[in-house]
């Protein structure tokens, strides 16, 4: 990690427990409560109970989340992106197709690895049956999961060597799929169309900058980047290819996107 990197770290950190801090209060001052529909769920190897979760979300989430799930806690109007609204089922890191509700288990490994560049932080710290409450309670929130259900997660097949051939190839995918028209030529995020996008909730929006180091919010591993932009991340405009590419064209796409960071700023 360079010392830039780090700095940010450690401010963002910084940030963080003071919105922790602010969320616990705001969390025990709360009074009115949310009826819960006692939602269950079976996810890395536990039960998990909404019940159970209300209180955790009163205590780690609130402050942010609101208390009513839709992204308006108190903390909220300084973040960007603001925290997500729960009440509209839709998520950025999903495995399952575009517009449709994650698995139970994206949202346990979202909630314990954080989204890097965004002020949600990881919830490593908590144990598993903490996260798995907390994932009951979070789908309370929304009422499509009482009449939707997750579809098919995308399948990753094993990833071919990532060869100067592979390489090319996918930078001629990158041109021809028109990432450059929002992540630039370059990659670092500065296409045509950077200037004019927004996401669900009409707020401005910038594409990823491929330059900056090589972590992504939903993941960092090249199967991570892969489900990316086959899956797309729902409420911006990052679109999903998994209609468009083929299983050996998106490994080509991903080779190629790791030379752009390659050019990481210094
Ligand atoms: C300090 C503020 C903050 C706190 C505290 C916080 N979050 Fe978040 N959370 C965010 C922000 C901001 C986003 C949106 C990030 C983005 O869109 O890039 C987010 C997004 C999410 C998402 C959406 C992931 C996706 O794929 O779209 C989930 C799920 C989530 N948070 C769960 C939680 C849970 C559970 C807690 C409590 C244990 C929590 N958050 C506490 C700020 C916070
Ligand atoms: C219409 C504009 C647009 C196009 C076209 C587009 N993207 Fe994106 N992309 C975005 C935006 C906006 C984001 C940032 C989303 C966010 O911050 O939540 C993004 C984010 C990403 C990310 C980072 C996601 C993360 O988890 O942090 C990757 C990787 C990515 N895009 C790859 C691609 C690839 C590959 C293509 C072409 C096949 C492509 N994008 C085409 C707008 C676009």
């Amino acid at each position: 990690m360079g010392s830039a990197e780090l700095r940010k770290k450690e401010f963002t950190m910084s940030k963080l427990n003071h919105a922790c801090a602010v969320a616990v209060i705001a969390g025990a001052a709360l009074v009115a409560a949310i009826p819960s529909q006692g939602a269950e769920v079976n996810v890395g190897g536990v039960n998990g109970e909404a019940a159970r979760g209300k209180q955790l979300y009163r205590r780690y989430c609130v402050g942010c989340h609101g208390a009513k799930g839709d992204g308006q806690g108190d903390n909220a109007p300084y973040m960007d992106p603001r925290p997500r609204d729960f009440t509209t089922g839709s998520f950025k890191c999903r495995s399952t197709p575009t517009g449709t509700l994650p698995l139970d288990n994206d949202l346990f490994v979202t909630i314990g690895r954080g989204i890097f560049a965004s002020s949600m932080p990881s919830w490593k710290a908590l144990t598993a049956q903490e996260r798995a409450d907390l994932l009951a309670y979070v789908k309370d929130f929304s009422p499509r999961w009482n009449v939707e259900k997750p579809q098919h997660p995308l399948e990753i097949p094993p990833e071919p060597p990532g060869t100067a051939e592979s390489v090319t190839r996918g930078g001629k995918i990158y041109e021809r799929m028109e990432c450059w028209k929002c992540h630039g030529k370059d990659g670092s995020g500065n296409g045509p169309s950077a200037t004019t996008l927004t996401d669900n909730k009409d707020r401005a929006i910038i594409p990823y900058d491929f330059t900056t180091g090589t972590r992504f919010k939903c993941g960092r591993t090249n199967e991570e980047l892969y489900k990316i932009f086959m899956t797309g991340l729902d409420g911006t405009p990052m679109p999903s290819f998994r209609d468009n590419l083929p299983p050996d064209e998106a490994w080509d796409l991903v080779h190629y996107l790791r030379t752009l960071q390659a050019r990481v700023k210094q």
